[in-house]
């Protein structure tokens, strides 16, 4: 009896302490813009601050913008602290993600956090995405509401990207583990990323299915990216071969250690983060592909650890059975516009909007 109750005392506070925020923050050394990163595009709408460890990316009429990684890295833990755009938001995206589609532009990896702008304030919705070698129309998303308004203030964001699994955060839970599964392949990102941020007008797509534009009477709209952690693996050179043949070794080159990494705190899901990490499905995702079988009749892809209490909230909701498909056509913009929309331009595939 004594060893029952002891028991379900130590389940219920597992289960308390899902509800509560994580408490300790993870401690990762944060960079100096300058020290990490270089303007991609946007000219003056990348407005730096004094500091020189903030940066504010604008989106006008005249264009968006955006801010790039000097150094490609193959894994590590990226993050970024991020406040959103007030107000009158649909059509623009924001987005802070891992690409290398400049350097494999057939067989390009991505990790993304994509940021969906709304008509009503502080409800943006979230979308994640993993691509690997070009599996572009193999889209694997998932749309979460935030459990908080991401407007007020700035939250955190971050992709660990190991060999073994990736983990996207919202602070201090994670929302999204994906442990790579032999069955797929080259779908699970293998080749050095470069770190983005950018800004752009996606009105084609971003907001209820392009419905509602971006209306710039609202204009500028801004995005201020703080607290920046690039603490992976550089590697000289991103689309050599050499890069890709690094083994994992505790001790590691100039800022990489990988055996480091994957022992670090943020790349392990204790009980507690993953009953965290339920709690917030549970409660906040709106759609994942895992539970899609009108887009995937086959069933879903090898890596989904699909639960019970999941499905039944994904078919509560129900969004695949009214989201409306939409082609993010590839070519539909220019070329100067493309790098301008970052992420999801270049990839010509199937998106699914969101409602
Ligand atoms: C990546 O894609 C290329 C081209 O389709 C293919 O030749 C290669 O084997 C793929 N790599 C992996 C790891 O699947």
């Amino acid at each position: 009896m004594a060893t029952t109750a002891r028991f379900l005392a130590a389940v219920l506070a597992i289960a308390a302490c899902a509800c509560l925020p994580a408490a300790a923050a993870f401690d990762v050394p944060t960079v100096a813009f300058d020290e990490g990163f270089s303007p991609l595009f946007g000219d003056g709408n990348l407005v730096r601050a004094a500091s020189g460890r903030t940066a504010r990316l604008l989106l006008d009429r005249r264009s968006g913008s955006g801010f790039i990684s000097s150094d490609y890295y193959l894994h590590g833990f990226f993050s970024a602290s991020i406040k959103l755009p007030r107000d009158y938001t649909a059509g623009v995206v924001v987005a802070f993600y891992l690409s290398n589609g400049d350097v494999y532009e057939k067989t390009h990896d991505e990790l993304d956090f994509e940021f969906l702008g709304s008509r009503w304030g502080g409800q943006w919705r979230v979308q994640t995405n993993v691509y690997g070698n070009g599996s572009t129309s193999r889209g694997r998303e998932e749309r979460y509401l935030l459990p908080f308004d991401p407007t007020l203030e700035a939250h955190r964001y971050s992709i660990l990207w190991a060999p073994t699994h990736i983990i996207f955060y919202v602070d201090d839970t994670p929302i999204r583990e994906v442990v790579r599964h032999p069955a797929m392949g080259g779908d699970f990102p293998a080749k050095p990323m470069a770190v983005y941020a950018t800004i752009w007008d996606g009105s084609a797509w971003a907001t209820e299915g392009g419905k509602y534009k971006v209306n710039y009477k609202y204009a500028p709209f801004a995005s201020d990216f703080s607290r920046l952690s690039l603490a992976g693996c550089p590697v000289a050179d991103p689309s050599s071969s050499s890069a890709l043949l690094r083994l994992p070794r505790s001790g590691g080159v100039a800022g990489c250690d990988l055996l480091g990494l994957m022992t670090a705190d943020y790349a392990v899901v204790t009980p507690q983060r993953r009953a965290a990490m339920r709690a917030f499905r549970a409660r906040q995702m709106t759609y994942t592909v895992c539970y899609d079988a009108a887009r995937y009749a086959a069933g879903p892809f090898p890596e989904c650890d699909n639960s019970d209490e999941e499905r039944r909230s994904f078919w509560a909701w129900g969004e695949s059975r009214t989201v409306v498909m939409k082609t993010r056509g590839r070519g539909r913009r220019g070329r100067a516009s493309r790098a301008a929309a970052g992420a999801a331009a270049a990839r010509g595939r199937t998106g699914m909007a969101s409602s």
